[in-house]
């Protein structure tokens, strides 16, 4: 299956992208993810990026669209992947366009997580993410069994750089301006799904489970 995942931030795409991603053994591409390895691992890219992401700025196509294109020459792209934070802007949606033809496949689905303006920033701001295996937590929704500490791996949880309030908002203008309008694009094709983002994490999942089902 090819499928991307998309929604506002904070709408809980990584949240259902690790089941998903599991659900139909494929990898799960994060672009924010790959850019957050690269300046943790202090690499060339990394240290273009950081001050993009620490503003919640889009970070420019053509560095995205070659990390992409990179990745999805991987082997174990092959049998299919799932999307996630990518594209973001129409330029990335006609170039991922571009890159499915060559490989001479295309997608099955864009799955569009709904969740009102005003639940997210309380969902970033509350947000914990493991420094070691990147599970995603939140302080009131999905609170670890030891405060400060991840579940899976015994790690320690921290607070993004850009889950403050004043980047969320940024994100989430930049999100309204130039990622919403792709919504349309995946609509004009039929591949557009909408799943409701308010329920709970095992309820969205559910929605999520019953479509990727009607697929097969
Ligand atoms: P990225 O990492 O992609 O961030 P984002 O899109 O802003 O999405 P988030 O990761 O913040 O949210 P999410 O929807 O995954 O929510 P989560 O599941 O964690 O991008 C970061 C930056 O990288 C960008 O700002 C940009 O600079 C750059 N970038 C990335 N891709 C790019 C691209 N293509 N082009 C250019 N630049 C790019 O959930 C959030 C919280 O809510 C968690 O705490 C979770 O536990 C909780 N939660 C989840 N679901 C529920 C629920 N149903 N009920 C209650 N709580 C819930
Ligand atoms: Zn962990």
């Amino acid at each position: 299956m090819r499928i991307l995942i998309m929604g506002p931030p904070g709408a809980g795409k990584g949240t259902q992208a690790v089941k998903i991603a599991s659900f139909c053994e494929i990898p799960h591409i994060s672009t924010g993810d790959i850019f957050r390895a690269a300046i943790r691992e202090g690499t060339e890219l990394g240290r273009k990026l950081k001050g993009y992401l620490d503003e919640g700025k889009l970070v420019p196509d053509e560095v995205t669209v070659e990390v992409i294109r990179e990745r999805l020459q991987k082997p174990d792209c092959a049998k299919g992947f799932l999307l996630d934070g990518f594209p973001r802007t129409v330029p990335q949606a006609k170039a991922l366009d571009g890159m499915l033809k060559e490989m001479n496949t295309s997608l099955d689905v864009v799955l569009n997580i709904e969740v009102a303006s005003q639940v997210l920033l309380e969902r970033l701001t509350g947000r914990r993410v493991c420094r070691h295996c990147g599970a995603t937590f939140h302080v009131v929704y999905q609170p670890p069994r030891r405060e400060g500490v991840c579940d899976r791996c015994g790690g320690e949880l921290y607070q993004r750089s850009d889950d403050t309030e004043r980047v969320v908002s940024e994100r989430l203008e930049v999100y309204a301006r130039q990622t919403a309008p792709l919504l349309e694009y995946y609509q004009e094709r039929g591949l557009l799904r909408k799943v409701n983002g308010e329920l709970s994490i095992d309820e969205v999942w559910l929605e999520i489970e019953k479509i990727l089902r009607s697929l097969v």
